[in-house]
């Protein structure tokens, strides 16, 4: 049987699947830092050499340039790849992404973030591990080994890589829907692993993300900085105003204020609060992924349906404050808030960025301030939810049973993939979420890793979804 030749091969070979890791963490591709730009290419480039290396016809396609705060920089490649071209075979799809966040190892990791390390765990430690080179050569390891083994892929397998998806998958849908009838036309389902399991113990199948919606509240006043010993107490502050406003936007409990934010979300189903039973998931594995025990709500239920189903406002930084160690006496000019709100269904990203444009600017107003305030949505993707009863879905919970001996539990996460909902609109085909990692794996935090084991037997889930996928009517 090819499907157990297939699995003898992976079981056999995980070292040189574990040296093309290395490799790949090896190279810093950061796509938010400028600094890192041509490691993003170096990266493309050895995903092109490992596919053609592999007897994959492989293209490329040149989403332009990026206006970086007024820098240029060239996007890096979307990598097309084809293994097969049978017109008797189905053919799947498989998206990834190259690039990966900034680490640093001033951050905290506890070794180099680009020098992958093996620990006693038989953890791989280093950035993009799990997020997402792992699951990026899983696809890989499966042409390898059924190259090696002389076998043909059960299906007709069609990568698209790009490596811009950390900063907002810049230049890529438009290259989706051009390429709908073209390189994507023959495309029968799409496969993505760029997500987690649950937990840490039971593999699972995801039909459902948050959409975001990413804002940037902009206060200015003074022509520069000024000192506060001279001018404090006689002019409006904009870092005053901007806390004012920012401290409006959500509860310390998790509420968001802006008014009619919640009027578009669906309402819970007594059928959908049955899905919550059962899930392999306890509080314990979220406080140690949190690393302390600050959750907001008591149930799993709770935690599950506030990271999945509701949506959630985070603050994430004020651009233009003071914020190095010591004390400076600094009156900044001008202080960008940033903030975002994960959106669900049925929330439309127009109608938030209206709710929210119309709610700060009343807020704004109440000030009485003179200073001016600018608020924008700088990106926004929104929210996915598919259902895993299609036939896609049941041939990857086939494959999760005979690589684990387990049904997978089925669950949405809280992160956003845009891409996911652009491939389903543009292709009109079913997309399937199938993570490699655990939820514990700490992705864009420090030490990020992967598993040996969810690498070795992630690459088995891949191939075998591909046997599995092979067989049902889609
Ligand atoms: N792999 C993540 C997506 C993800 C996050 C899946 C959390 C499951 C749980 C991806 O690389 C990512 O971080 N996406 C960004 C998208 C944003 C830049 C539009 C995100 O979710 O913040
Ligand atoms: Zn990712």
């Amino acid at each position: 049987m090819p499907v157990v030749k297939f699995l003898e091969y992976v079981e056999e070979h995980q070292n040189d699947f574990v040296e093309r890791l290395r490799k790949a963490v090896a190279i810093p591709s950061v796509s938010g830092d400028p600094a890192h730009r041509q490691d993003v290419f170096r990266m493309a480039d050895f995903l092109i050499d490992e596919l053609k290396a592999l007897g994959a016809s492989v293209e490329t396609r040149d989403p332009g340039q990026q206006d970086f705060h007024g820098q240029t920089l060239p996007l890096p490649p979307i990598v097309l790849a084809t293994v097969g071209n049978d017109p008797a075979k189905k053919t799947i799809l498989v998206y990834g992404h190259y690039d990966v966040q900034p680490a640093l190892i001033e951050d905290g990791w506890a070794t180099d973030p680009f020098t992958l390390v093996e620990d006693d765990q038989h953890r791989l430690i280093g950035r993009g591990s799990t997020d997402d080179k792992g699951p990026v050569l899983g696809w890989i390891n499966v042409v390898e080994a059924h190259k090696k083994m002389g076998l043909e892929l059960p299906v007709n397998l069609k990568f698209c890589l790009e490596g811009m998806e950390e900063s907002g998958s810049e230049g890529l849908d438009p290259i989706i829907y051009s390429e709908a009838d073209k390189y994507f036309r023959d495309v029968d389902a799409v496969c993505i692993s760029d997500n987690y399991w649950l937990g840490t113990t039971k593999p699972c199948l995801t039909y459902g993300l948050r959409g975001v919606s990413y804002f940037h509240l902009t206060v200015k006043g003074p022509r520069a900085d000024l000192h506060s010993g001279v001018f404090g107490g006689t002019v409006h502050e904009p870092m005053t105003d901007l806390f004012a406003l920012m401290s409006k936007l959500v509860t310390p409990d998790g509420k968001i204020l802006v008014p009619g934010i919640y009027d578009q979300v669906r309402q819970v189903t007594d059928e959908e609060q049955k899905t919550y039973d059962h899930l392999a998931f306890k509080m314990e594995e979220l406080h140690d992924a949190v690393g302390n025990k600050i959750n907001i709500h008591e149930s799993i239920r709770d935690t599950l349906q506030h990271r999945w189903r509701f949506p959630s406002l985070s603050l994430h930084g004020v651009e233009g404050a003071f914020y190095n160690p010591g004390d400076k006496t600094v009156v900044p000019a001008r202080v960008v808030g940033k903030f975002s709100i994960r959106t669900v269904p049925d929330m439309e990203p127009e109608k938030v960025t209206e709710l929210v444009k119309k709610y700060v600017t009343d807020e704004f107003n109440k000030l009485n301030s003179k200073n001016s305030m600018t608020i924008e949505c700088t990106h926004g993707g929104n929210h996915w939810l598919s259902s895993p009863q299609h036939p896609n879905y049941v041939a990857a919970a086939k494959a999760v049973e005979k690589v684990f001996s387990v049904k997978p539990d089925l669950t949405r996460e809280g992160g956003s993939i845009p891409v996911t909902l652009s491939f389903q609109e543009a292709l009109k085909k079913n997309v399937l979420l199938l993570p490699m990692g655990r939820g514990d794996d700490g992705a864009h935090s420090i030490n990020e890793k992967l598993d040996r084991s969810n690498y070795v037997s992630g690459t088995k889930l891949l191939g075998t979804y591909l046997y599995e996928v092979s067989q049902v009517q889609l």
